[in-house]
């Protein structure tokens, strides 16, 4: 399977990599094939509700989405990672999901597989509700199925994300994956 990871997270070695990186591992070594996309420091602008693709065509903006959308249209899974920005997905990873305006039709026909992989410095139990709600809605919109989700609760820091039991999750998860 051709596995795309949108990375949104402005640290490029952080928690929120260290989680994509592990998923990355299990599934290579699952024998699949793992892309990761750093939609943080790519050239992505967001969207500007001009509807010029019609949900469906030609973005007029010029950057980086376009190169994103091939490699999305030319995968069977999409992994969402983020860190827990005010209980929701980094604006950087938001921006790139609100470009998917242009191709949206085409990603709910695909019926690609999905994951989400987060990061959070808090470890109550509602760390992640509204993430969550947010993915699982994004799930049934764009016909995705989801394949499981990793929510590192009390991942702070990098040091706290390594000593944490969630490296192994993300890795499991990458791993089990058929
Ligand atoms: C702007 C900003 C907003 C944040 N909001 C939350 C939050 O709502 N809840 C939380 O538990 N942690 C929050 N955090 C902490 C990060 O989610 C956490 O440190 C995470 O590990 C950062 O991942 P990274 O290393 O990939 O950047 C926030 C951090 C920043 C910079």
């Amino acid at each position: 399977m051709k596995i795309v990871v949108l990375e949104g997270s402005p640290n490029r070695n952080g928690s929120t990599h260290i989680l994509a990186d592990c998923f990355r591992q299990g599934a290579e070594e699952a024998g699949h094939t793992v892309e990761l996309i750093d939609v943080a420091h790519a050239d992505i602008h967001p969207c500007t509700g001009c509807i010029h693709c019609g949900y469906e065509g030609p973005c007029v903006q010029k950057d980086d989405v376009e190169g994103i959308r091939r490699k999305i249209l030319d995968a069977d899974m999409l992994v969402f990672a983020t860190p827990l920005y005010y209980y929701g997905m980094s604006a950087q990873l938001k921006t790139m999901v609100d470009r998917f305006c242009a191709f949206n039709s085409s990603i709910q026909r695909k019926h690609m597989k999905s994951a989400l992989l987060a990061v959070a410095w808090n470890s109550d139990d509602w760390t992640f509700g509204a993430l969550e709600a947010h993915y699982q809605t994004l799930v049934q919109y764009l016909n995705l199925t989801d394949m499981g989700m990793v929510l590192g609760k009390g991942c702070g820091s990098s040091a706290m994300t390594k000593h944490s039991p969630y490296t192994q999750r993300a890795y499991e998860l990458g791993n089990r994956l058929k």
